[in-house]
């Protein structure tokens, strides 16, 4: 069985979770996966009207008596610097020390991607980011704020313990998932010391994996690159900030944010799947936010589950759904949100 906390969130968080939720029950209907459902309000709404982000007490909750959370999106225009976003999802990542941020790149339909008249459409690679140190720690200040003489600082954060916990994360992913090579992103050459700690780790893990060819990329190149030739890449592993901004990347070479899942796992214990895509003001009640990260979202939930059959389901029915035409604007489609997951789930049913 799998306990899954539902965090619908913010903007379309609610609309692409619910058919996140349709799928996965006619999973459960269809015999495919034991699951089971709590839900939580937590988001703009809730921290408005009762000051909660996220309580010790809810989290408590979610680390005790759940497998797995599914999120939507959090962000809000009425809170300014996104602080309930930061405690919900920052803090359950920091908090249930989700370390790997996987973000899978894989071009299910060759009509999706920008680079389609480019020849390159065999896009099938994985991110692995880390997701508890780099930038986002909140290590750093502000001084003399508002005056001529303000200093910001922003500390980049990168331990040995951190770095080689996410490598040998990728390097297990390849090994198992028969991906032969891992290239590492880094910036080594202007920010000597955290990425030369990266570039340290990376070489050492790398010497323990002689079946898998390894390489290390300045990311300003490696961005050029996976423009160039997207397809010739099989795993990726980097920094937090760097993964965020190459993973957007990723995302869009293989159908954009509506299309885009992720996982925030600990091996050890806990993990939260979210689509990578934010809560989308500009979306709203229009119905044409796109389900399938989401879905895409609940199948990576199912896998790591242990529903491997499930899982699998879901991705066909996806693909199945994107073979006829069936998607919101944003893929070229005409259907509405509800239709997609309503589509979908029928198959799996
Ligand atoms: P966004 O991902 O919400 O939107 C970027 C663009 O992609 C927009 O044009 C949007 O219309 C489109 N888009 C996003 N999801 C889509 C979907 N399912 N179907 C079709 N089109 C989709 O990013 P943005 O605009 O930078 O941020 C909006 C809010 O979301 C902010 O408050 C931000 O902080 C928050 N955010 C939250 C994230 C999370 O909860 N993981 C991640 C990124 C942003
Ligand atoms: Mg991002």
């Amino acid at each position: 069985m799998i306990r899954v906390a539902l965090i619908p969130g913010d903007g379309i968080g609610p609309e692409v979770v619910d058919e996140a939720r349709r799928v996965l029950e006619a999973v459960a209907t269809a015999g495919l996966a034991e699951l089971v459902f709590g839900e939580f309000p937590h988001g703009a709404d809730h921290y408005l009207s009762t000051g909660e982000t996220l309580s010790d007490e809810t989290f408590s909750v979610l680390r005790d008596d759940y497998d797995a959370i599914l999120l939507g999106a959090v962000g809000d225009p009425r809170v300014p610097a996104g602080r309930h976003a930061r405690d919900i999802l920052l803090g359950l990542r920091f908090r249930l020390d989700l370390f790997i941020n996987f973000r899978p790149a894989k071009l299910r339909a060759p009509r999706l991607s920008p680079l389609r008249n480019a020849g390159d459409t065999a896009i099938d690679f994985v991110i692995f980011r880390e997701n508890t140190e780099g930038m986002y720690t909140g290590a750093g200040g502000r001084l003399r704020q508002g005056t001529p003489q303000e200093v910001a600082v922003s500390e980049s954060i990168a331990t040995r313990f951190g770095v080689e916990r996410i490598v040998r994360a990728a390097f297990d992913y390849a090994k198992v998932s028969g991906r032969g090579r891992v290239t590492l992103g880094d910036k080594a050459n202007a920010v000597p010391h955290v990425y030369g700690l990266w570039r340290d780790v990376f070489t050492e893990v790398a010497a323990e994996y002689p079946g898998i060819e390894s390489e290390m990329r300045y990311v300003d190149a490696l961005a050029m690159e996976l423009v160039r030739s997207p397809g010739r890449f099989e795993v990726i592993v980097t920094e937090n900030l760097l993964g965020d901004i190459l993973s957007d990347l990723s995302a869009e070479l293989t159908g954009g944010m509506g299309v885009a899942p992720s996982a925030n796992v600990n091996p050890a214990g806990g993990a939260l799947y979210e689509p990578v895509h934010g809560s989308a003001p500009d979306l709203v009640g229009k119905g044409v936010a796109n389900p399938m990260a989401a879905i895409l979202s609940a199948a990576l939930l199912l896998r790591d589950g242990g529903a491997t059959d499930a899982a699998k389901r879901v991705e066909e029915a996806v693909d199945a759904a994107l073979a006829e035409h069936i998607g919101t604007p944003d893929i070229g489609g005409t259907a509405t949100t509800t239709e997609v997951g309503e589509w979908i789930a029928a198959q799996i049913a």
